[in-house]
């Protein structure tokens, strides 16, 4: 691995993989919880399967974690690393003249979905470790016998405030994926004739993904 992160093409294929692998996570966490909108017991259903199947707990938690971590962490290294780069290139050639707000501030959309990553899993991720790893509470019942997810879900966006920092946080996610969903396939060398089609699913992804999730917060808040 370390060999592959030597190179620069390497960092950006490993960045690719990692972005196209939270891309496929984002897909199943929207339809999830899109469900929450049409079916409150169909949503406890899935959200408890999803909270107790073990290689989900325990093998694509641990990844899906590990994941998110080294896509900021190799974010933070290629910027710093580009911005070197860059000075030079960009006083020579205007490089603002050759790419899209988008990807000129990538890092910066980063930053924002990273703040929300924070404050979401201090929201909804952390609570769900302590109930069922620190009090071992593994029933997802609450004490009237009926699942908790949903009701703990729509909990949280009582306050306009958070509903109104997830949706800024959403509109950054779209920024960044306007960019990165094409960027990642390029640099994870998908350039052939599928490409048109791909920019063009890329497109509608980076909108109707975000565009989704801020429905799904407006949702709650005005129907708790
Ligand atoms: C309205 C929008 C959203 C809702 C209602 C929502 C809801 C949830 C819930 C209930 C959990 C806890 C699941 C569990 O651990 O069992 C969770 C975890 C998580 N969410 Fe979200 N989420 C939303 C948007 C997002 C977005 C936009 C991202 C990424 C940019 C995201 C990334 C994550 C991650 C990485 C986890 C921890 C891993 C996991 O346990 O699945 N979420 N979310």
């Amino acid at each position: 691995m370390s060999g592959i992160l030597n190179s620069s093409i390497g960092r950006k294929f490993a960045m690719a993989l990692s972005a196209l692998f939270l891309m496929v996570f984002l897909l199943q966490h929207f339809a999830i919880n899109l469900l929450s909108v049409f079916s409150a017991d169909a949503f406890n259903d899935v959200s408890h399967f999803m909270g107790t199947f073990w290689v989900i707990q325990y093998v694509m938690q641990p990844v899906l974690i590990f994941g998110v971590i080294f896509h900021f962490v190799m974010g933070f290294v290629l910027e710093i690393k580009n911005k070197k780069a860059r000075t030079i290139s960009y006083a020579k050639n205007n490089g603002a003249a050759n790419s899209s707000w988008m990807s000129r501030n990538m890092i910066y959309s980063g930053l924002a979905i990273l703040a929300f990553i924070c404050l979401h899993f201090y929201d909804f991720w952390l609570p769900e470790i302590n109930t069922k790893y620190i009090q071992g509470d593994m029933t997802g019942l609450l004490a009237n016998g009926e699942y908790r997810y949903f009701e703990e879900l729509q909990h949280k966006f009582v306050d306009i405030w958070r509903v109104a920092l997830y949706c800024i946080a959403f509109v950054f996610l779209a920024l960044h994926l306007l960019h990165g969903f094409n960027s990642a396939f390029q640099s994870a060398g998908a350039n052939n004739k599928y490409t048109k089609g791909l920019k063009g699913f890329g497109k509608a992804y980076a909108i109707i993904i975000p565009l989704g999730f801020i429905f799904i917060a407006l949702f709650h808040h005005f129907n708790h």
